[in-house]
């Protein structure tokens, strides 16, 4: 049960007395942060008593607390401060609540009564490139919302709308009319056509590089200019001038390792005879590729054979890693699938009256945007936000969507306001359209996450050595067991593979998706604090309190055991374990899996608590010690449970 809907909707009618809004307050009402505040608290007599005349948010806050009846499940309300209301669930009532999760599957989370047809647009990479780091966040934020929503019974469409119809695809193209290793090509494809992109990427940074050298040599020269003059006269009182002296040196510093990296790759290319050549021979190598996306765009029956021909393959390499990470997709409808669609989306545009011709251009001006959504370029090609739009139609009048979440990256924000306030317009208004957007991974450098040598670093090899550091550590913790090591060879690798992925993606979710987050092995893969590791480990631990006990939870559940919450981190765990339903609506509501891995992370600390304090397999008493073992057993099946939605692993045994 979700109890603090529970209590929501018990305050709801008794707030309409004093709102005509009660909704617009209602959300303070939560969890108290402090047990000595009660199990939830109610803070919003201070903003209503603010709109009344003359009334004390205390005295309002006495008077909610006497209007609104609870008698069956709480003690009687405290005011507290000025105009706190502290909650507090009975003890028995909690008791029962608790016991009546034994038996349920569900962990008390209940079946919405308001199933949505929900598209989670996720993952989304470019295909035809391999998969890299920054496709990382959208693929595990995307598969947590996707489970998540899936298990509040929601009917969950996962939507790969992958690029497969971008510039890229020209870039291989060239690639294989001009540079093509027959042998290669037959032995594996998907390995030389992403060699093929590689090549033909390397040579057009080559150049470009080239152009861009000497115009960072003045850049650097000029602010060099700059911080001398700056030097010479600073007054060294002046903070601000102090300030602005260290920023440019900052920045000098940053312009001359980027200018050293960009030299050394040129330097590099240059060495190698092949590419050297290769770089010679086509000077205008970016601008070549570009036409072969164009001739594809156009129909060119030959590149558009190729394109039928790569596009497999392409699939078949990100399904290597979309197994690895086991993330599913129920349907896979890249933008090429929208193309034949385009056409007739402007022609509605305009028809309706909504978009115009300027400069030569088709655009949509939305209503209180300042910038306009181009459909159709001055070429006749259509955009991005185009495909977008003819995505929305087709999910709309398809597959019946009535919520789609875009998870992608808070660079494309723009993107997403023009698109969702032009469908507006357009006539879908009940359609909800959100952006579930994030932020970017960072290095120790607080830079996008590179190589040493500035490459981006690949997402398979990041998989591998995640993999392979989890190992070490697995490896090393059971060496250093009491009584000797306790796994075999085939154990530790399969906990490492847990361990390894469970970290990365954890680590991924549990900030706040809006903000960056530096990318640090030895935090994300530790056994104490907030990682996939300690809670894999409570897990592993409760799991050794069965074994060493010699004890069958199925039987423990079905023996109808009692369960008694007498010592006060007995019931701090119990009343966590019942918030699981509460936590996961939230989750659903706003797209953010981070509240679960909050949640997940203070079970397991209650979980210490409470295992530090209460003895369990050695209880006083018969009683206790079997009530204890189904707190165990409740907390380790939240636990996993919770995890399996963030698509991650346990293991009874690390
Ligand atoms: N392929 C795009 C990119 O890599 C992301 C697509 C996101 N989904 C969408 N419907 N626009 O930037």
């Amino acid at each position: 049960m979700n109890i603090l809907d529970a209590l929501r909707t018990r305050f709801e009618p008794v707030l309409a007395e004093w709102t005509d809004d009660p909704s617009s307050v209602i959300e303070m009402l939560k969890a108290s942060q402090d047990a000595k505040f009660g199990d939830y608290q109610a803070n919003f007599a201070m903003p209503l008593a603010a709109k009344l005349d003359g009334v004390k948010p205390r005295d309002l806050a006495v008077l909610i607390a006497d209007k609104v009846d609870l008698s069956d499940f709480c003690e009687p309300l405290e005011v507290a401060g000025p105009g706190f209301i502290n909650i507090k669930l009975k003890q028995d009532w909690l008791e029962g609540l608790t016991q009546q999760l034994v038996p349920d599957e569900r962990l008390g989370v209940p079946v919405t009564e308001t199933p949505q047809k929900v598209i989670v647009d996720f993952s989304a990479p470019n295909v035809a490139k391999p998969m890299h780091v920054g496709h990382l966040r959208s693929s595990v934020i995307g598969d947590a919302n996707y489970r998540v929503l899936q298990f509040l019974g929601h009917d969950v469409v996962g939507d790969n709308h992958i690029g497969d119809w971008g510039t890229q695809f020209g870039m291989i193209i060239f690639g294989f009319k001009n540079f093509l290793d027959e042998d290669a090509f037959q032995q594996s494809s998907v390995t030389e056509l992403a060699r093929l992109y590689r090549l033909v990427n390397q040579l057009s940074d080559y150049h470009a590089n080239k152009i861009a050298v000497p115009t960072r040599q003045t850049e650097i020269e000029q602010l060099e200019d700059k911080l001398k003059t700056l030097e010479e006269t600073i007054d060294q009182s002046d903070k601000k001038a102090r300030k602005q002296l260290k920023k440019l040196k900052s920045d000098i510093g940053e312009r001359k390792s980027e200018l050293a990296s960009m030299q050394e790759k040129l330097a590099e290319l240059e060495q190698n005879e092949d590419l050297n050549s290769k770089a010679a021979a086509f000077p205008e190598i970016a601008r070549l590729a570009r036409d072969e996306t164009a001739k594809l765009h156009a129909g060119d029956a030959e590149n558009l054979e190729l394109w039928k021909q790569f596009l497999p393959e392409c699939l078949d390499a990100i399904q290597v890693v979309y197994d690895r990470l086991n993330i599913h997709f129920d349907l896979t409808l890249g933008e090429s699938y929208y193309q034949p669609m385009l056409a007739d989306v402007v022609a509605d545009l305009k028809q309706k009256g909504l978009a115009q011709e300027s400069q030569g251009a088709i655009c949509v001006f939305a209503e209180g945007l300042k910038a306009p959504s181009i459909v159709q370029k001055q070429d006749g090609a259509f955009t991005y936000a185009t495909t977008d739009l003819a995505t929305i139609k087709y999910r709309v009048e398809e597959l019946k969507a009535d919520r789609v979440l875009y998870v992608v990256d808070s660079r494309q924000s723009e993107h997403f306001q023009l698109l969702f306030a032009t469908v507006k317009q357009w006539g879908f208004t009940d359609l909800e359209l959100q952006h579930v957007s994030f932020g970017t991974i960072l290095g120790k450098n607080k830079r996008p996450y590179k190589t040493r040598s500035g490459d981006t670093v690949g997402l398979e090899s990041l998989l591998d050595e995640s993999i392979q550091r989890a190992h070490t550590i697995v490896a090393d913790n059971d060496e250093a067991k009491p009584d000797g090591p306790e796994l075999s060879e085939a154990e530790r690798l399969q906990i490492a593979e847990a361990v390894g992925l469970g970290g990365i993606k954890y680590a991924d979710l549990k900030h706040n998706r809006d903000s960056d987050y530096v990318f640090d092995w030895d935090k994300m893969l530790a056994y104490r604090g907030d990682t996939a590791t300690y809670m894999q480990y409570a897990y592993a631990r409760v799991c050794g309190i069965f074994r060493k006990g010699n004890i069958d939870r199925n039987a423990l559940r079905t023996e109808q055991s009692v369960l008694q919450l007498t010592e006060e981190s007995e019931r701090a765990l119990a009343l966590q374990i019942n918030r699981y339903s509460e936590i996961l609506e939230s989750v659903a509501i706003e797209a953010r899996p981070n509240y679960l891995t909050n949640y997940l992370f203070e079970l397991s600390n209650l979980f210490s608590t409470f295992y530090n304090n209460c003895q369990v397999l050695k209880a006083e008493e018969e009683h206790i010690r079997t009530s204890r073992l189904l707190l165990c057993d409740l907390t380790a099946r939240v636990i996993t449970h919770g995890l399996s939605l963030l698509g991650i692993r346990t293991c009874e045994r690390m």
